[in-house]
């Protein structure tokens, strides 16, 4: 990577400190960031289940790549990469991301994404106290969140938009919430130069197979029953996960300090569509499968908990200000995603492990069917 430019064609030696970047979606921000020769980045994860070193091994050896494995929570840790490697960004990704876990277990995620959260900007903001002037004009605190934290719209209500009242049903949304609104207090309190971005449901390679897409691809490869929950009519605004990591480089580089960006690629889809839609691609993709049609596999349960409704994304701000657009339609980006899968069973298998088998005993197990077709979106 070294010689390589940045888009402004200038490669910036400086380091960006990246959390949560062996995740689903921080990992695609890396892979992304370092095909764009965009410099050196220092990712910061504490391996939790969802974090997978794996998904960075092309870039593993690569003399612009630091892995560090560690707690967004350690506030001395934290102190010590930010006098070390003296980021120009840090690009916060690092959470406990799945509505289903926060449900059974809140305290990770209040822990991580709040007190977490906050120990990063208390430790930014002593960072960039110490910055020379120079530095401390580019420095940035990209806060990656959900659209989650509006709450839930019934089906004629317009989509979120940036002003949005925010209304989280769950405590995974909550805790994101509460972390949106410690990143706010920090600009206008501290001047700390943050911006936040609000994403829709992700979607693509890499993402742990708990969440919808990947879970019913892998369970219809084995002929496993593919849960849908409630009615299966909730319905999600989908993105490709290289459109987010696109958008959040445009935010970074070019977005307005103190604002909200949305992000969402305009792609409303019910839980149900989503899985026959990928039921009638492994079709098509998998011929000799004995599991075919595998629409006969759909089992409707038990609906999650105060499952929101519908989410919808008004994406104009970003579109109108940055010039940012989603370059993959919901089929383009979903025939990509199975063909990935598909392509790299062993990712999927090392996983899913024991650890694993647990927890989907323990979401799953006790779920009664109700004889309609789950897989929490998120
Ligand atoms: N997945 C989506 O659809 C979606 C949509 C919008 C916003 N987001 C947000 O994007 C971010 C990334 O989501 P994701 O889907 O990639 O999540 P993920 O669960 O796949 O990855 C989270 C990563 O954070 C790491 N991590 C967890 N706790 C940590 C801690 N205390 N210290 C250091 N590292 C820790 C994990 O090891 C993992 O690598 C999250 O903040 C999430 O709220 C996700």
């Amino acid at each position: 990577m070294n010689g390589t430019k940045n888009i402004n064609g200038v490669r910036d030696p400086r380091p960006i400190l990246v959390t949560g970047g062996a995740g689903f979606i921080g990992s695609n921000f890396v892979l992304e960031w370092f095909a764009a020769g965009k410099g050196p980045v220092v990712n910061l994860d504490k391996l939790t289940y969802a974090g997978n070193p794996e998904n960075l091994a092309t870039v593993a050896k690569n003399s612009d790549y630091t892995f560090v494995h560690g707690d967004i929570c350690d506030g001395e840790l934290v102190k010590q990469l930010l006098e070390r490697y003296k980021p120009r960004a840090i690009v916060h990704f690092a959470a406990e991301s799945h509505v289903d876990r926060s449900i059974l277990g809140p305290e990770a995620f209040l822990r991580t994404n709040i007190d977490g959260t906050f120990t990063l900007l208390h430790a930014a903001k002593a960072h960039l106290d110490a910055l020379e002037e120079e530095d401390r004009a580019r420095f940035r605190f990209l806060h990656v969140s959900t659209d989650e934290v509006y709450g839930t719209l019934e089906p004629e209500d317009p989509a979120f938009h940036e002003e949005t009242p925010y209304a989280p049903n769950s405590p995974y949304a909550a805790s994101k919430a509460a972390s949106d609104h410690l990143v706010r207090a920090w600009v206008h309190t501290y001047k700390l130069p943050a911006l936040i971005t609000n994403c829709s449901n992700n979607y693509g390679p890499y993402q742990f197979p708990e969440k919808l897409i990947p879970l019913m691809i892998a369970n219809a490869r084995q002929g496993k029953t593919l849960p849908v929950y409630g009615d299966g009519q909730q319905v999600r605004d989908w993105l490709y996960v290289t459109d987010h990591c696109k958008a959040l480089m445009a935010v970074l580089e070019q977005g307005r300090i103190g604002e909200t960006y949305n992000v969402g690629g305009g792609n409303q889809r019910s839980n149900l569509e989503v899985v026959t839609t990928l039921c009638a691609l492994l079709d098509e993709l998998l011929p000799d499968s004995r599991f075919r049609p595998h629409q006969q596999l759909i089992k409707y349960v038990a609906d999650r908990p105060g499952h929101d409704r519908r989410y919808a994304i008004d994406a104009r701000k970003l579109e109108g200000e940055l010039g940012w657009r989603a370059q993959e339609s919901f089929e383009t980006g979903l025939r990509k995603t199975v063909e990935w899968y598909l392509a790299n069973t062993d990712w999927v298998e090392n996983v899913t492990s024991g650890a694993y088998q647990h927890w989907v005993q323990q979401n799953y197990g006790s779920r009664e069917t109700t004889g309609a077709a789950a897989g929490g979106t998120k």
